[in-house]
This record gives C-alpha cells, sequence and structure tokens, in this order.
C-alpha cells in the first residue's frame, strides 16, 4: 500500500472482503482551505459546483435504490447474522438519505434524484445472485456479502471523494456529514468482511 495519505478517502477499499480505506483525518486538510474564497454566485456557476451537485443528486438516487435493495437482501438472507446486518444498515441508509438532505439545504440546492446506472446494476447483480443460489444456503450468504460490499465500495468511492471536494470549496460543514456517512460505509464493509470470515464461507464451502 502506498504511503501516500493526503488522498486515500478518494478511492475504495482494494479487494473484496478487505478492510476498506484508512480513517479520514480531516483536520489538517481543513486547515488549508480555511481561507478558501467562498462567493455564493461565483461558486454556483462553476463547473465543478455543477459535478458536486449532480454527484449529489446520485448518490441520493443510489441511496434510495439501496434502501430497497437492503429489503430483499435481508429477506433472501440465509443466517440471523446477515439478516441483522443488512437490517442495520438499512437503518443506517435511511439516515444517509436525511443527511444528504441536509446537504442539499446547507448549499442552497434542493434535493433531486438522478438516476444512477452504477448502483442499478450492482443491485440488479445483487438480484441474479438471489435467482441463482439455493434458499436457505449458505453459499446464498457469502455470495450476497460479496454483492452488498460492491454496493458499499460504490458508495466509499463518492463518499470519499465527495468529501475531499467539500473541503476543498471550504463547505466544512457539508464535508462533516459527507464523513459521518463515509465512515459507516466503511464500518459497514468490515463488518460484512468479519461476518463472511468468521464462519459463513466456511460453512459455505462445506456445501455441495
Ligand atoms: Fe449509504
Ligand atoms: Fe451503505
Amino acid at each position: 500500500m502506498a504511503t501516500k495519505t493526503t488522498e486515500n478517502t478518494n478511492t475504495a477499499a482494494s479487494a473484496s472482503n478487505s478492510a476498506s480505506t484508512g480513517a479520514v483525518s480531516t483536520a489538517d486538510k481543513k486547515m488549508k482551505v480555511d481561507n478558501a474564497s467562498v462567493d455564493g454566485d461565483e461558486m454556483k456557476n462553476s463547473s465543478l459546483h455543477k459535478f458536486f451537485v449532480s454527484s449529489l443528486k446520485d448518490i441520493y438516487f443510489a441511496e434510495n435504490a439501496i434502501i430497497e435493495a437492503l429489503e430483499k437482501m435481508q429477506q433472501a438472507a440465509t443466517t440471523e447474522e446477515l439478516k441483522d446486518a443488512f437490517e442495520d444498515h438499512q437503518l443506517q441508509t435511511k439516515k444517509h438519505v436525511s443527511r444528504l438532505e441536509k446537504v442539499f439545504k446547507l448549499i442552497d440546492e434542493s434535493p433531486e434524484e438522478k438516476q444512477c446506472e452504477a448502483i442499478k446494476g450492482i443491485i440488479k447483480e445483487g438480484e441474479e445472485i438471489i435467482k441463482s443460489t439455493q434458499e436457505g444456503s449458505m453459499t446464498r450468504d457469502a455470495a450476497l456479502i460479496i454483492a452488498a460490499q460492491k454496493v458499499e465500495h460504490y458508495e466509499i468511492a463518492t463518499y470519499g471523494g465527495l468529501a475531499q471536494l467539500a473541503i476543498t470549496m471550504g463547505h466544512d460543514k457539508v464535508a462533516d456529514l459527507l464523513e459521518k456517512t463515509l465512515q459507516e460505509e466503511e464500518d459497514t464493509d468490515y463488518n460484512l468482511t468479519e461476518i463472511a470470515e468468521t464462519f459463513i464461507n466456511f460453512d459455505a464451502e462445506q456445501e455441495d
């Protein structure tokens, strides 16, 4: 792993079932941008601001889609451990939606959903896993964990990048909210790894 630390929240963790990116340390970065110019109108017209808002709409759509997907994954899961993990993260995901609504408000934009083809594809893959694995099997849980981690890594990449942009643009409160969600996505990714490696992968390997 590279020793470069200043940008590591811009990337998702590198491997499936791996621990996620390093902790977010923003204090230093914020110091650097304290005197960034935040002229309202000028900023709103900038290409970067437009990209930022468009990306927020994209992840706002994604989070809402994930709430539904987690419901299906929870119902399809075999073990109580995985069902509970999906249920807990569904509750967190509802918080992610309301945090995004706060973010839109802070930058004086309205919360709108922009269709996100990437998350639709990742969710579809999860649905195909449900169809192609046997109900009640551990193989299904092992596969569902990987599908869920793909969702988390998409979110980690998005929130990591957007939190950094928010800092650069001087939106410190927005950055704090995005980082809170980023931390929860990283924790979820880590918990899923733990569940897989504690027993689900081993039990799945014993199945025909
Ligand atoms: Fe989320
Ligand atoms: Fe998530």
